[in-house]
């Protein structure tokens, strides 16, 4: 069954697009599932460049001008196929059809991952319509999080689904906050928790995913753990993980639970 999975935030740089690109390329290559990316950031589109597609012919902006089938504007790229966005198109587009658009296209895959934009409207709204599931990307400082609570509320009264927090650029506990005091403002599960990692900026230079690009990255092997519940696996553990016989780790709690819960429920918090 295909899962289209939204990746939003209402805020800008906490790397929707870093975390889409890297999940989509996880799942295709370490998983051998078939993916779908799509560039839902319709004023904003970027994802190509970190898919290395600098010149895209025909784009999501296309589809939704109903100049193209979705299935025309697709290119293949590191084992994934990709919807870039045409990175400036001066003409307001009916966003809200992007799940129509896709429709067609849905059964040729396992996932789906979409790309979201920042911007509180229809945007990010054409997002949440067009998918199952919706991972939330935050930063664990108060004016993030204060964003975070206004997609998770929009989300909300949307009916849609929300599958989970993904706490990205982890840096200094000691002035962040921590899982426990995101998770009891969102009331929803952290799913993963992605430090601060040097080889994603370096990958992003490269254009290359980060889990292409560096595989044991903190980075992608975070990905990695997320993807394995996403596709029913089991995480991989370091040695010493694996001596440990009680998993105190939240996050890791959260994802087998996510990984029972993902295709029989709708994951309302
Ligand atoms: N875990 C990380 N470690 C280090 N740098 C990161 C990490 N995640 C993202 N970045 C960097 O943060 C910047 C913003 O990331 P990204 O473009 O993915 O954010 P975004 O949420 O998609 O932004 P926008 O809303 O503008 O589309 C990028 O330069 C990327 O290199
Ligand atoms: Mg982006």
């Amino acid at each position: 069954m295909t899962k289209t999975i939204g990746v939003i935030a209402i805020k800008g740089g906490v790397g929707k697009t870093t975390v889409s690109a890297a999940l989509a390329t996880d799942l295709a290559n370490h998983y051998g599932k078939k993916v779908l990316l799509v560039d839902a950031n319709f004023s904003a589109p970027n994802l190509g460049l970190h898919m290395d597609i600098l010149e895209p012919e025909k784009t999501i902006h296309h589809v939704l001008d109903r100049k193209i089938h979705a299935k025309s504007a697709i290119q293949e790229k590191f084992g994934v196929d990709v919807i870039p966005g045409e990175y400036i198109y001066n003409k307001s587009l009916p966003y809200l059809k992007l799940k129509d658009r896709l429709r067609p296209l849905k059964e040729n895959y396992d996932f789906i991952i979409i790309d979201s934009s920042p911007s509180l409207n229809d945007e990010v709204l054409s997002t949440m319509l067009a998918s199952d599931a919706l991972f939330v990307v935050t930063t664990p400082d108060y004016p993030t999080l204060s964003c975070t609570l206004k997609a998770a509320k929009l989300a909300k009264q949307r009916g849609k689904p929300i599958a989970g927090i993904i706490i990205n650029k982890t840096r200094d506990p000691k002035y962040e906050l921590n899982l426990r005091e995101i998770e009891d403002s969102l009331d929803i599960p952290v799913v993963a928790k992605i430090p601060d990692d040097k080889q994603v900026i370096r990958s992003i230079f490269s254009r290359v995913p980060v889990p292409l690009y560096k595989k044991n990255s903190p980075f992608s092997q975070e990905i990695n753990r997320l993807n394995a519940a996403l596709t029913q696996n089991k995480e991989k553990k370091s040695f010493l993980q694996a001596l440990i016989p009680f998993d105190f780790n939240k996050e890791r709690i959260n994802r087998e639970i996510l990984k029972k819960s993902f295709y029989t429920n709708t994951f309302q918090h």
